[in-house]
């Protein structure tokens, strides 16, 4: 099984290290190969995604991802920036599923900006679509208008989604609420966007198909409000592109912390790229205070979802499930009579506890 390890910028190498660690545990065939990505990408071979790092993942199993980006590098050109790496590698591999689940452990309810008895049990799954919407919808750009009083830059953007884009998200969510708790939330802007009301009408369409599962539509400001209001009314929520990058963030601070959420970005046979769903947080890269657990977590959906090694994931999710038990904290999920504990032992707690 060989996998591509990416580690990116920030905060990336630590919280992949860890993940690796733990990966080296569990006594499995696993070739990993590492390579530059991002702003390091920038540095190594002068552009975000190097041909090498993109040949590497392609013939890779799979991919397990950091994180990307730097404001070093915000006056580049777009095309240059670290973030179209990870756009890229998406695009490129056709990864078009992104899931993004947000499970709340029972010893970091308190940890939620929420009550506890919001959030106590929450398990919901967001499928967010990856490779299409006003992320990759053409034309954009910026250009120079003429206007009354003279020229004046514009920027602009295009959503778009197509019947077969929405299609094949539409089935990813309904076969992932098949086999949870049967409820699917589709969220879109059909009140205003043209593009939600395709969307609507193709998931209204797809659901014909899905008959044991009970289809539900929610705006997407609602949808933003009921996630603090009541999350636990959600099972899967199914979003596009651009609404499944805010919700889900949002969604993240339901479980306490960005830092403990992981994501998998899987194309139509089932590889896929492993990510958490943060970003690279320089404010406190290299100083041993990221949390590596959503990293962790994401090596497991790979475990799960690319490698065939169900037994090997639940065992992780166990260990991670356990050191959280043994009251270690990251200073994100820190509380009072918690251990605080860094990046690098975090790591270590977690393998030991395989
Ligand atoms: C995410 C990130 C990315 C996105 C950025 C880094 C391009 O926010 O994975 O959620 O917007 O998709
Ligand atoms: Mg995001």
């Amino acid at each position: 099984m060989r996998v591509a390890v990416l580690p990116g910028d920030g905060i990336g190498p630590e919280i992949i290290a860890q993940a690796l660690k733990v990966l080296r545990k569990l006594d499995l065939a696993l070739e990993m190969q590492e390579a530059a990505v991002g702003g390091a990408g920038f540095e190594a071979a002068g552009e975000p995604l190097p041909a090498a790092t993109l040949a590497l993942a392609r013939q890779a199993d799979a991919i397990l991802f950091g994180a990307v980006g730097d404001p070093r590098y915000d006056a580049l050109p777009r095309a240059k920036r670290p973030e179209q790496a990870i756009l890229g590698l998406r695009k490129e591999l056709g990864l078009f599923a992104n899931l993004r689940p947000a499970r709340v452990y029972p010893e970091l309810a308190a940890a939620s900006s929420l009550k506890a008895e919001v959030v106590a049990g929450l398990d919901i799954l967001i499928v967010r679509e990856l490779t299409g919407d006003i992320y990759f919808g053409q034309p954009k750009g910026i250009r120079v208008t003429r206007g009354e009083d003279g020229d004046a830059r514009e920027g602009f953007d295009t959503m778009r989604y197509s019947e077969p884009e929405v299609r094949r998200i539409g089935r990813v969510a309904f076969e992932a609420a098949r086999k949870r708790g049967k409820r699917l939330c589709s969220v879109d802007k059909a009140n205003v966007l043209e593009t939600s009301q395709l969307w609507r009408e193709v998931m209204s369409a797809e659901s014909k198909n899905y008959p044991d599962v009970a289809l539900a539509h929610m705006y997407v400001d609602n949808c933003a409000m009921q996630l603090v209001r009541n999350p636990k009314q959600f099972d899967v929520i199914v979003t596009g592109n651009m609404f499944g990058d805010i919700l889900s963030d949002e969604a993240s601070m339901l479980t306490g912390s960005i830092g403990m959420l992981p994501s998998a970005a899987l194309d139509a046979a089932g590889k896929g790229l492993y990510e958490p769903i943060h970003g690279t947080a320089p404010d406190i890269a290299g100083k041993d205070l990221a949390n590596p657990l959503a990293t962790i977590l994401s090596a497991a959906l790979m475990l799960r979802y690319s490698l065939a090694q169900p037994a090997q994931a639940a065992r992780v999710e166990q260990a991670v499930a356990s050191v959280l038990r043994k009251g270690l904290r990251t200073a994100d999920i820190h509380a009072p009579g918690m251990k605080r504990v860094g990046t690098d032992e975090m790591g270590d707690a977690v393998a030991a506890a395989l």
